[in-house]
This record gives structure tokens, sequence and C-alpha cells, in this order.
């Protein structure tokens, strides 16, 4: 049976720059190319859980603009349920404003009506997120909604994976409740401080993950802290490398596979994903993942 999965997050419109060079402050370059392609952490997850065979639920706001009317049609495109999507009056979408230079982005997220998935707008969902067999949150919505988020999950037994990012402290009440929490090397010293990480991982063995890029992932199984590599290509653009490790971690972990497989099954997807443009560019199918993992 498919999984039933609940994404509460954002969603939003990047506007991409390719650039040869990456401007410096007060700096001017002339770049290559400008596209909109729908991205947002908490819709690029919902969309590569989807395309990974999930039944998948977005919680989320868009702005009364037609940014929101696409990033709504995206998601449905991809078969996602957008029940639990609206538009806030007066307010924007959110954007990502990315350049896409020297081989890496840089972004600037504004949250406009991301803002607006509240604690109290969450409750609308309570339901759905009771009967979920796994829920993912982000860090591109209000902490008070991730807090809220994770004792909902807790009250009800559901497993709720936390994908700190973009970097911003985590409460202790918060790291006991969720199942799982998975930042980069960057967000894992916001979290826990660079040279205690060892020892982090030794803590909340089996439930953080630390994302390394293109080495892998770290975490503790109990026994000894394990690096899982990923597997090699030839990266076309990053954007949403995380987003699909995510959600194909979160895919495979609601299937009850084990760990070490569903880490194996992340990377692998996780690495197709780099291959596209935009943040959904790359993210592969089922099939492709499962092809992908064949020796
Ligand atoms: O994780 C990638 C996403 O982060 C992009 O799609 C962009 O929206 C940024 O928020
Ligand atoms: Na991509």
């Amino acid at each position: 049976k498919k999984p039933t999965i609940a994404v509460i997050g954002s969603s939003s419109m990047d506007l991409v720059v390719s650039s040869d060079k990456r401007p410096q402050a007060g700096e001017t370059v002339l770049g290559k190319a400008f596209d909109t392609v729908p991205g947002g952490k908490g819709a690029n997850q919902a969309v590569a859980a989807a395309r990974l065979g999930a039944d998948v639920y977005m919680i989320g706001c868009v702005g009364e603009d037609t940014y929101g009317e696409e990033i709504t049609a995206n998601l449905k495109n991809n078969g996602v349920h957008t029940d639990y999507v609206e538009p806030v009056t007066h307010e924007r979408s959110g954007t990502a404003h990315i350049i896409l230079a020297e081989g890496d982005n840089s972004i600037v997220v504004v949250k406009g009506a991301n803002d607006h998935v509240t604690p109290q707008y969450i409750e609308k969902a309570e339901e759905l997120l009771k009967n979920s067999d796994l829920v993912m949150i982000q860090q591109e919505v209000p902490e008070e909604t991730v807090v809220h988020a994770a004792e909902l999950c807790s009250r009800y037994g559901v497993p709720l994976l936390l994908n700190p990012a973009p970097a911003r402290p985590v409460p202790e009440e918060v790291l006991a409740q969720v199942s799982y929490i998975t930042p980069n090397e960057h967000e894992a010293e916001v979290l826990f401080g660079g040279p205690a990480l060892s020892e982090a991982l030794k803590v909340h063995q089996n439930k953080l993950f630390i994302t390394e890029g293109a080495a892998g992932v770290r975490w503790h199984n109990g026994r000894e802290e394990v690096l899982v590599p990923s597997f090699p290509v030839q990266a076309v653009d990053t954007t949403g490398a995380g987003d699909t490790f995510n959600a194909a971690f979160a895919v495979a972990v609601a299937e009850g596979k084990g760990m070490e497989e569903s880490l194996r099954f992340a990377n692998r997807a996780a690495s197709l994903s780099v291959t596209g443009f935009g943040a959904q560019g790359g993210m592969p199918s089922r099939e492709a993942v499962e092809e992908g993992l064949k020796p």
C-alpha cells in the first residue's frame, strides 16, 4: 500500500539567474539566462515524494497572484493533493531569488505567504496529520509551526521528519519529539556546534542524519558512526537535492524499509535530481531510482 505523507511547508516560485560569474557587492555582471520554476522546500519535498510513489498532501499557503496559481497547478500536475493549499488575501507568493554561478547556487528567500503557515493554519489539517504514515516539515515556515507540528505528531504517534533548513536553532523539545532530523553540515553546526558533531550523532542515534552533499550522509546506528556514500554524478543544478533526499528517505521509511536501505534509496534519488535544471527538474520517478540502484 502507498504510504500517506503530509508535507507542512513552503511553496514558492524560484526566480533563477544563470551567470558565469557571481557579482560582488557593488558589482554588476551580465547573466546568461533567467527562468521561473516552481520551488520552495515544502513543495519540492511534496513533489519528490509523489514522484516516488507516495500519496502526498501539501499543507501550505500561496499568494493571491499568478505565481500562486502556477505553484498550485504544478503541485496538482505532480499528483500532490492541494486541499490544504490556500491563497492568502493581499499577500504575495513566496519567492526564492537564486543565482546559479561558478558551479553553485546562492539564494535569497522572501517568505511572503509562507509566513501564514501558522500553528492555527495547520490545525485545519489535524485529522490528516493524525492519519498520515509520516509528516515532513522544514524551516521556511514560522518556528511556532515547527513546534506545534512536533507536538501534534508526538501526541498522535506519527513520525515527523524535520529538515532544519534554512539553518535556525531547533528548540530542545522539538529535537526530543521528532523522529528524524536531517541537517546539512552548516545546519548541523548551527544546531549542535562544530566539534561536538560526533557526540551529537551518538546522542541522537537513529534520528540525526547529517547530509554531506557529494560525500553522502552520516549517522550513528547504535553501534557505530557510519557514512553512507552518495552516488557520483555530473551535476547540472544542485538546487533541491536536499529536498529530494528528504522526500526519498521519508517514502522509504514510511514503507517500512530499514535505515541503511532507506539512506541508499535517498542518496540515489538525490544524485539523480541534480542532473536536471531547477529544484524539481531532475527529481526522479520510482522506476528511475530503482533502476539506478541495480548493481
Ligand atoms: O531547497 C531548495 C529550495 O530552497 C528552492 O527551491 C528555493 O525555493 C529555496 O527556498
Ligand atoms: Na535539479
